[in-house]
């Protein structure tokens, strides 16, 4: 494991906000397959540079200062893919922890991890509790990789602890609201996503974030992900703070 870099050599937050003050950004990254289909490649090559582009996302949303930025990288869906893909996506996992977590620690960013763990094989989970655990102090970005994550899976699994909390006696039914829901859940202490960036063409959540994401802002691009750059991920920056959020009350100048 890399030992705690000097704080004065790492990245700290911009103190001025983004484009606007969006702090939480999350992405679904589609379009790999059909990418390389295009190209007359497999579909586990399109995943490969589909890797590319994170790590330059990655970068990039360092760069500029970004507080939050959550990635689909492995939905709790795509376990019905052909083994082989599944597999490729479970050592690209590995590869990306095994091979940027480094760089991820020296950029002061810290990961979290999102997914129901438990129908992970145990070398993946061990890689991401210590991906975890080295960066748990860092103070810059917070990386979110969304692995075998479905918003489905993870309400179920909120309720089902707020429902152990009330048959023990801990909680009343009657305390159950929204912030103990938000509490019980993966992304506890995270603040909702204010903006969703879909590649491909595709217009759907496709169980990502459902909760969380009540109030945020979507974008898609038509672009597959392996195309997406950092000049696409800043007009989808400058698309946002042309939008007004309302989050169910009145236009400001309606008041
Ligand atoms: C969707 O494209 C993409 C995925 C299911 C995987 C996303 C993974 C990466 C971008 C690489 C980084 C991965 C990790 C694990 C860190 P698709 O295959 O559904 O594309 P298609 O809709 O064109 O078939």
């Amino acid at each position: 494991m890399t030992s705690q870099p000097d704080q004065a050599t790492r990245t700290a937050p911009k103190s001025e906000p983004l484009p606007g003050g969006v702090r939480h950004v999350g992405v679904i990254m589609d379009g790999n397959g059909r990418w390389a289909q295009a190209r007359g490649l497999s579909r586990t090559e399109g995943h490969r540079h589909g890797l590319d582009t994170l790590r330059k996302l990655i970068r990039h949303t360092v760069s500029v200062g970004l507080e939050y930025l959550t990635i689909y990288s492995f939905s709790s869906e795509n376990w019905s893919r052909p083994e082989t893909e599944v597999s490729f996506l479970m050592s690209l996992l590995r590869r990306f922890v095994q091979r940027d977590l480094s760089e991820i620690h020296q950029a002061n960013v810290r990961i979290r991890v999102i997914g129901d763990r438990d129908d992970l094989e145990s070398g993946i989970r061990q890689l991401l509790v210590d991906a975890e655990d080295l960066t748990r102090n860092n103070t810059g970005m917070t990386l979110v990789v969304a692995f075998n994550y479905g918003s489905r899976n993870e309400i179920t699994r909120a309720v089902r602890a707020l429902a152990e909390q009330v048959a023990d006696g801990r909680l009343s039914p009657s305390d159950i609201d929204a912030q103990s829901i938000d509490d019980n859940l993966d992304t506890a202490g995270i603040p909702d996503p204010d903006l969703i960036i879909r590649t491909s063409g595709e217009m759907r959540l496709s169980n990502f974030l459902m909760w969380q994401a009540a109030y945020s802002e979507f974008y898609f691009c038509q672009c597959h992900w392996p195309d997406f750059d950092e000049a696409a991920f800043d007009q989808a920056l400058l698309d946002y703070a042309g939008r007004e959020r309302r989050f169910g009350g009145l236009k400001a100048k309606a008041l």
